[in-house]
């Protein structure tokens, strides 16, 4: 015969609490004010499956994604109520997802469906639940709402350029960094760099005067470069015309970039964009979706690209960890010049946002004016 359990059970205490509690400090999510309030990509929608769970961090909050019975990818925080397990190398089953350790089964909201132990068949338990978070997919990606509350509609996940148009060829690149997000858009938005980190590979140091006009809006930062730029493969290769390149570099609260160079009047294009989920204040992981349009040559390109574009990313891991280790282990302490316009732009939006506007006394800030100036600069 089965007894009832005689046990007081301790009421179940929210993860995010709980982790802080035996940390001593907040985890990132608590800590980001509102930069928590958006949607952060967890993983390329074929990544997700409703075969194998996927374990992921963001801000440092572990996540379980799978595919429910409608195929709609379901993200519950990967730790089970019972004694805190990672879900994650469970079994999905047609109830949920299983736990490794005792059995217990949750269902796509986290709802407790079934505790093995509690009965021939098990019982439910329809009071405790796993934290949920809303998912959505889109552009190949699928995104999940760091947010406490609901999602903003005004806060969309950001949209991949040229996804799915005519002409472009696309793909995605997904690469660990060993750096935080502020620095991650920063570097990817960033000309001077280029000709040092990434010589001989996609641009030379000519001693070219560059002139740009960096713009801060109230959610993004807008830079457009005026004259004679020019990357190297795609000046030598893919503009035999020689038309007039049009380089836009643009960051997009909190965490997006999107670099274009556009030959022509949309003739011809390379497009870079990226988006940052931190995983903690000195790990990343980045999506990094490519598009290209080289008219009749894009088929030639198809092996090269993807080489080509990872072997330029990994001179950003590289220089990336060095800074990441560098900001850990001796704090910020910058000094600028007028080159680096976009990236004070940048960490004025971020800052302000993570405070959620308020100063150290929790008084109310300005939030960073928008303004337009123009920034000259060699490489
Ligand atoms: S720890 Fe998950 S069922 Fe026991
Ligand atoms: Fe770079």
């Amino acid at each position: 015969m089965t007894s009832q359990s005689t046990i007081t059970l301790i009421p179940v205490t929210p993860c995010d609490q709980a982790s802080s509690a035996q940390s001593g400090d907040a985890s990132m999510r608590e800590r980001s004010g509102d930069l928590r309030n958006y949607w952060y990509a967890a993983a390329q929608s074929i990544e997700v499956s409703a075969k194998k769970p996927l374990s992921v961090i963001i801000m440092e909050t572990r996540i379980v994604l799978w595919r429910n019975a409608q195929q709609q990818a379901v993200a519950l925080r990967d730790r089970c109520l019972h004694r805190n397990t990672f879900l994650s190398p469970g079994d999905i089953t047609e109830l949920g997802i299983k736990c490794p350790y005792h059995g217990w089964t949750f269902d796509d909201q986290g709802v407790c469906v079934n505790v093995p132990s509690e009965g021939e068949n098990g019982k439910s338990y329809p009071n405790r639940k796993v934290q949920s978070f809303p998912t959505q997919e889109a552009y190949g990606l699928v995104w999940v709402w760091m947010g406490y509350g609901e999602p903003d509609a005004s806060r969309p996940p950001f949209p991949m350029p040229h996804y799915q148009e005519e002409g472009w060829t696309t793909y995605y690149m997904k690469t660990h960094f060993n750096n935080g997000v502020t620095s991650l858009v920063e570097n990817f938005m960033d000309v001077p760099h280029t000709v040092f980190v990434h010589k001989g590979w996609f641009r030379d140091r000519k001693k070219l005067r560059v002139e740009s006009s960096v713009e801060r809006t109230a959610d993004s930062v807008l830079v457009t470069y005026h004259g004679q730029d020019s990357i190297g493969f795609t000046e030598r290769v893919l503009n035999p015309k020689r038309l007039p390149m049009q380089h836009t570099d643009n960051f997009y609260m909190p965490n997006n970039t999107r670099v274009d160079y556009i030959y022509g009047d949309n003739e011809r294009g390379f497009v870079i964009s990226s988006t940052c989920t931190p995983i903690n204040d000195f790990q990343s992981t980045v999506f990094t979706f490519i598009c290209y349009k080289f008219g009749w040559a894009n088929p030639l390109f198809r092996f090269f690209m993807p080489w080509y574009t990872r072997q330029v990313i990994q001179q950003d891991v590289e220089i990336m960890e060095n800074q990441g280790k560098s900001l850990q282990e001796q704090g910020p302490d910058f000094k600028s010049t007028p080159a680096d316009t976009l990236h004070l732009f940048i960490e004025s939006l971020r800052e302000h946002s993570q405070t959620e506007g308020k100063d150290a006394q929790g008084q109310p800030l300005p939030a960073p004016p928008a303004m337009t100036r123009s920034v000259t600069f060699w490489i």
